[in-house]
């Protein structure tokens, strides 16, 4: 049986003293909810945000990692540091990303490989963009990302990954694709599992929606079989929208 998980993306967004305030403020807000719950803000900010949500039920998150290991890669973060400041999962393969940093879902493979070979999770995303819904092209598309970024890995790995269906179109629009639209894409993800690591492990990712989940439309998405929780972007900066969708994640 699945349980729900609740991931922020804080993507690049807030100061020091507001990312630093709004954990504070969700860790008041999630306290004695038994739930699972994630936040990611920027690699500046994760070692204070660390310390604040340091033995709350709230995971430390990052938005990136680097595909290798310590050395010279200026400006990369590796999962050796990221390790060493507490992180415990990494969303990779996000559409900002993959657009305007080119990452190929072969990149995305090599990062997971790291990031499980660090023994963190991670939270792959994937999704279509519009042009490519109205093609008829979703199920070829979100199908191609879950194969080439998880090639090569184990169902004992899996198990230690979570895949966030996002569609593009709906990111940051306040556009949602509708509770059925979105499970009718999760099984199917579900589906090209089964067939990479076989029924169990199918049945024991969770896959999460995103893209314009908010407090108000976080129930009836959530309701769905096989939505198991959401990355949220724009209302992750709000600690009570926030909180809201994480309460209705454990109802
Ligand atoms: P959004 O972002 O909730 O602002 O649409 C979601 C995401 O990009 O992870």
């Amino acid at each position: 049986m699945r349980t729900k998980y609740i991931a922020g993306n804080r993507k690049m967004n807030m100061d020091r003293a507001g990312a630093v305030d709004l954990a504070k403020a969700l860790v008041s807000e999630l306290k004695g909810l038994d739930g699972s719950f994630m936040i990611a803000p920027p690699f500046v900010y994760l070692d204070a945000v660390a310390s604040v949500i340091k033995g709350s039920n709230i995971r430390l998150g990052a938005q990136n990692a680097a595909s290798t290991e310590n050395g010279a890669h200026t400006g990369e973060v590796s999962v050796a540091m990221l390790k060493d400041i507490g992180v415990q999962s990494v969303i990779l393969g996000h559409s900002e990303r993959r657009d305007a940093q080119n990452e190929s879902d072969k990149l995305i493979n090599e990062k997971i490989l790291a990031v499980l070979n660090g023994g963190l999770e991670v939270v792959l995303c994937i999704g279509e963009q519009y042009s490519q819904r109205i093609a008829g092209a979703t199920e070829e598309v979100c199908g191609k990302q879950v194969r080439g970024c998880l090639k090569g890995l184990t169902p004992e790995q899996m198990k230690n990954v979570v895949i966030a269906y996002e569609p593009v179109w709906a990111i940051g629009t306040g556009k949602t694709a509708t509770p059925e639209e979105a499970n009718a894409v999760h099984k199917f993800v579900r589906g090209v599992l089964a067939e990479m690591f076989g029924n169990e492990t199918a049945e024991n990712t969770k896959i999460l929606y995103g893209g314009s989940m908010n407090d108000g439309n976080a129930e009836a998405l959530l309701a769905q079989p096989d939505i198991d929780g959401g990355l949220i972007g724009g209302a992750s900066l709000k600690a009570d929208k926030f909180s809201a969708i994480c309460r209705f994640s454990v109802k």
